[in-house]
């Protein structure tokens, strides 16, 4: 199936790694123009090369989405070399804060907060008026169960990609009109590099509540996202794509 992005300009954050640098390979593969963004310059350095690797057009920047001074001078600078981004996933985020709210440190909080949410309202602020000028754009955010279902000892993840779906919601709205979409991704458990991390007891937890007895793969959840970045995605707006495995099912 031909998706309709060939030469597209797809800006991927936190794709220095994890889901984003998958994100990124699988839309290099469509044909994309590539901009890696994220925090970690290693991690940019290295997923730059990879792409160039598969002979696509691609620049990285280290970039903090907190940071609006951040995030114009990349933009301005992908507008010169190529032309406005038309793809802008919104992978980037924090995601190492557990605990139950009266215990919850407030500086964390605010961290989560100014990253997973105002970070991610800051980029696509930033890339709705091109897309806009231009008269198309998707636009993709990763959100998660913890964001659409709560999370237990999750307070500030949960709050911070719930309202990433409500932002993704709103531009929804205000992007039809100019053949901008914009939905969100219900993550469950994706095996990312972090997994492993996560304590053995609780992965194998976590898996028995998926229908499919096992985490997502990243190539799986990013399929998905690349489909919602497509032309063929034309009339899909204002949605979550839940790829839970089935987590967020009820069962006795
Ligand atoms: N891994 C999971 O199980 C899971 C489940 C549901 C949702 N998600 C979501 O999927 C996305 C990717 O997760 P992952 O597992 O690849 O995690 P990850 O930690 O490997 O990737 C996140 C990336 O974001 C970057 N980043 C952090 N702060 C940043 C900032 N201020 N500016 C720019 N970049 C920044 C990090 O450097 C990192 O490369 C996240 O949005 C996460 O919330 C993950």
């Amino acid at each position: 199936m031909d998706l309709g992005i060939k030469d597209k300009v797809a800006l991927i954050t936190g794709s220095g790694g994890g889901l984003g640098r998958i994100v990124a390979l699988q839309l290099a593969q469509e044909g994309c123009k590539i901009v890696i963004a994220d925090v970690r310059k290693e991690g940019v350095d290295k997923v730059v090369e990879e792409i160039k690797g598969l002979n696509v057009e691609v620049i990285g920047f280290q970039c903090d989405i907190t940071k609006t001074d951040q995030i114009e001078a990349m933009l301005a600078e992908i507008t010169a070399k190529w032309k406005a981004v038309d793809i802008l996933v919104n992978n980037a985020a924090v995601l190492d804060n557990m605990a139950p709210i009266e215990k919850m440190k407030d500086n964390l909080w605010l961290r989560d907060i100014a990253v997973n949410l105002t970070g991610t309202y800051y980029i696509t602020k930033a890339c709705f008026t091109a897309m806009k000028a231009q008269k198309w754009g998707r636009i993709v955010t990763m959100s998660s169960v913890a964001g659409a279902l709560g999370g237990f000892g999750q307070a500030s993840y949960s709050a911070s990609k719930s309202g990433v779906i409500g932002l993704m919601r709103t531009v929804a709205l205000e992007g039809g009109r100019y053949n901008i979409t914009a939905n969100s991704i219900v993550g469950g458990i994706i095996a990312t590099e972090i997994y492993p991390t996560i304590r053995e007891d609780m992965r194998e937890r976590l898996e028995k509540r998926t229908v499919f007895l096992r985490p997502g793969k990243p190539a799986e959840i990013a399929d998905s996202i690349v489909f919602l970045c497509s032309e063929r995605a034309s009339y899909v707006t204002g949605t979550e794509m839940y790829l839970t495995g089935g987590i967020h099912l009820f069962t006795f």
